[in-house]
């Protein structure tokens, strides 16, 4: 394993003589149930050879430049190392290295592999089995895709630039150095100079206030992996909302944010009565502008999130109790690679369910099961052509890990657990949860040993039930097996009847929906009949206001239905929200739409062309490639 790995690309000839000298020596000596173990890991998306030196802590001091959009700086690593270790290597991708030092001398032993459309490249510093400690100076470049630098027109307040990042799933490596798989986890400090009058913030101890030096500290206590690296820098305040939870937020947008999010502290609470101890100190959120590729990101002790969740009513919180979930299944037990993403995501989701339902009640978390259960069956749909990538399990390798960000791993892994805690009565099954998140806290998880462990700790080693309950086909097989629970919602029963009292005639001004609540609207978008005419749509238009709505949610749905219906009245709007929105959950169907509405995609082109400047990295690889 050691020589192919060298082998991947040249290294000078003194080196390599050594390395072969040392790995034939040692090549029974050699840690070998560490190294077969980490090959079995199997690493997948990074070059790191954990097995020979590892990062344990990180120290980054950089400088945030916004003129020239480029972040500089020193990575300075800490690292245990193997006996017989004579490399370090970090994942890197379009970063300018500019210096290498091992133990504080600087050296030129150090090299960059060829690069990977995905990966990026290997950078190996050559290091002997003492060394303590290696720094890495560099610079970010164009090609840094983690990040996105706006400019102050592209925020709410219009007054000063913003940056953020995005690391999950291989992208930290675009702004750090670093050995970026889930399964390598490490603590950081970090120092960050910013232009004054900003604030800095990172997934790690945060300032309340801007501090007039320009210069923040950072302290992330808990080992992390690099893919919960994060830094957002732009003119920030912060509203504390409970004892260990608050927002921050541009000026203009913090008070809506700290009223949207209210309930917060009572979430918290509410997790912790449900799976143990939040391990993390605090938890706050940070609303991005408008242009962040996602609804939300798990930054250890401070989510990124999206602003198209105030929605003004507090009805699209559901995500910040998914994103809190996330500091137990994800951030504390953590997928091991890629491929076993639905550990993080769809414990999350499930657990998300459990804080909303104990907070807001059986009704409400019903409500979400089931338009969570329409998602499931669209995106089954959507993936006909590739069952396999309907396994919970996925086979990555080779490919952007991107490709494995379906709904499989957060509705059919829900659904998943749906079923063990239907099986084994929610009391069983929640003390096994309890059990699972904090004996492997601060781990990383493969698919095959949670597996392991549910059949040891949930089934008591009983091999029958394994069976019975259909486990290896939930995980290694496609679609959903016959043993999954039915979800209803008798909320929405009500929003079917008066849908078909419309339908049958009844004016849409008169049908009763004075206690319909977003997610009504939702079931009631997504259930209206495939065509609809111009004088219904209109008809529906006049009544709710859906053309002008300022929920983004119910916005997305209908612009869906307008692109299908040729509803004119709309089109502005639809545009306005592409060129405002860089949410790629919103972003896809809605260019999907567009495309399928007309063959010749001109309308998506044209769109795009003025949008494309507003949206991520994150997004543009995928529209493009929708676009193509
Ligand atoms: N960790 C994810 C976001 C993510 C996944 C980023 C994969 C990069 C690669 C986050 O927790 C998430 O799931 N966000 C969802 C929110 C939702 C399901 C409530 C999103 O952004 O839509
Ligand atoms: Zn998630």
């Amino acid at each position: 394993m050691i020589i192919s790995a060298v082998n991947r690309f040249p290294i000078p000839a003194v080196l390599l003589t050594m390395t072969l000298f040392l790995t034939a020596c040692n090549e029974h000596k050699s840690p070998t149930s560490e190294v077969s173990s980490e090959k079995e890991q199997n690493l997948i998306h990074s070059y790191a050879v954990p097995s020979e030196a590892k990062v344990k802590h990180l120290n980054w001091n950089a400088k945030v430049d916004f003129e020239q959009k480029i972040i500089g700086g020193v990575a300075e690593y800490l690292i245990e190392t193997a006996s017989d270790a004579n490399r370090l290597t970090l994942d890197v991708k379009n970063l300018t290295i500019e210096h290498v030092f091992v133990d504080g001398e600087e050296t030129k032993e150090w090299w960059l592999g060829p690069k990977d459309k995905f990966l990026g490249q290997a950078l190996e510093i050559g290091i002997s089995p003492e060394t303590k400690n290696v720094a890495v100076h560099y610079e970010t470049t164009e090609g840094a895709e983690a990040l996105q630098w706006l400019k102050p027109e592209q925020t709410a307040d219009n007054t000063d630039p913003f940056l953020f990042t995005q690391s999950q799933a291989i992208l930290a490596r675009t702004w750090i150095p670093c050995q970026d798989s889930p399964g390598i986890r490490y603590t950081y400090n970090a120092q960050v100079n910013v232009p004054k009058g900003l604030m800095a913030l990172m997934s790690a101890s945060n300032s309340i206030e801007i501090d007039s030096s320009g210069v923040y500290e950072f302290k992330m206590e808990q080992p992390i992996p690099s893919y919960l690296m994060a830094l957002a820098v732009g003119n920030l305040e912060f509203r504390s909302i409970g004892e260990n939870t608050g927002v921050y937020a541009e000026p203009s947008v913090v008070e809506a944010a700290a009223y949207e999010f209210e309930d917060m502290q009572k979430m918290l609470e509410s997790a912790e009565r449900l799976y143990g101890e939040y391990k993390w100190g605090r938890y706050d959120v940070l609303v991005l502008p408008p242009s962040f590729p996602f609804g939300g990101m798990e930054n250890p002790r401070l989510t990124f999130a999206t602003p198209t969740i105030l929605a003004g009513d507090k009805s699209l919180t559901a995500l910040v109790a998914h994103e809190l979930a996330h500091s137990w299944s994800g951030n504390l037990v953590t997928n091991s690679t890629w491929d076993d993403f639905w550990l993080n995501e769809g414990f999350t989701v499930y657990f998300e369910r459990r804080i909303m339902e104990s907070v807001y009640g059986k009704s409400y978390a019903d409500m979400l099961k089931v338009l969570g259960q329409q998602d499931l069956e669209h995106t089954l749909e959507k993936l006909s052509d590739a069952p396999e990538d309907t396994h919970l399990k996925l086979s990555l390798e080779g490919r952007d890990p991107d490709d494995g960000m379906t709904d499989i791993a957060y509705e059919k892994g829900n659904a998943f657990l749906l079923m063990l805690e239907e099986n084994m009565g929610r009391d069983v099954f929640d003390a096994y949860l309890n059990q699972y998140f904090s004996e492997n806290a601060f781990k990383t998880m493969t698919t095959e040993q949670f597996l392991e462990n549910l059949k040891m700790d949930l089934f008591d080693g009983d091999e029958e039930q394994y069976i019975a309950l259909k486990i290896d086909e939930w995980v290694y097989g496609e679609g959903i097996p016959d043993n999954a629970v039915v979800v209803s919602s008798p909320l929405f029963g009500e929003v079917e009847k008066e849908m078909n009292n419309w339908l049958e005639g009844k004016e849409a001004e008169r049908m009763k929906t004075e206690d319909w609540t977003t997610h009504h609207w939702l079931h009631f978008l997504r259930s209206l009949p495939d065509s609809l005419g111009q004088q219904q749509m209109h008809e529906l238009d006049a009544a709710f206001s859906f053309t002008t709505t300022g929920n983004s949610e119910i916005a997305c749905e209908w612009f869906l239905r307008a692109i299908e219906n040729d509803y004119a009245p709309a089109d502005d709007e639809v545009e306005a929200f592409l060129i405002k929105v860089g949410r790629r959950k919103f972003l896809m169907p809605i260019y999907q739409a567009l495309i399928e509405a007309d063959d010749s995609k001109q309308r998506a082109r044209n769109i795009y062309q003025k949008a494309k400047a507003n949206y991520h990295s994150v997004s543009t690889n995928s529209i493009d490639a929708l676009l193509k």
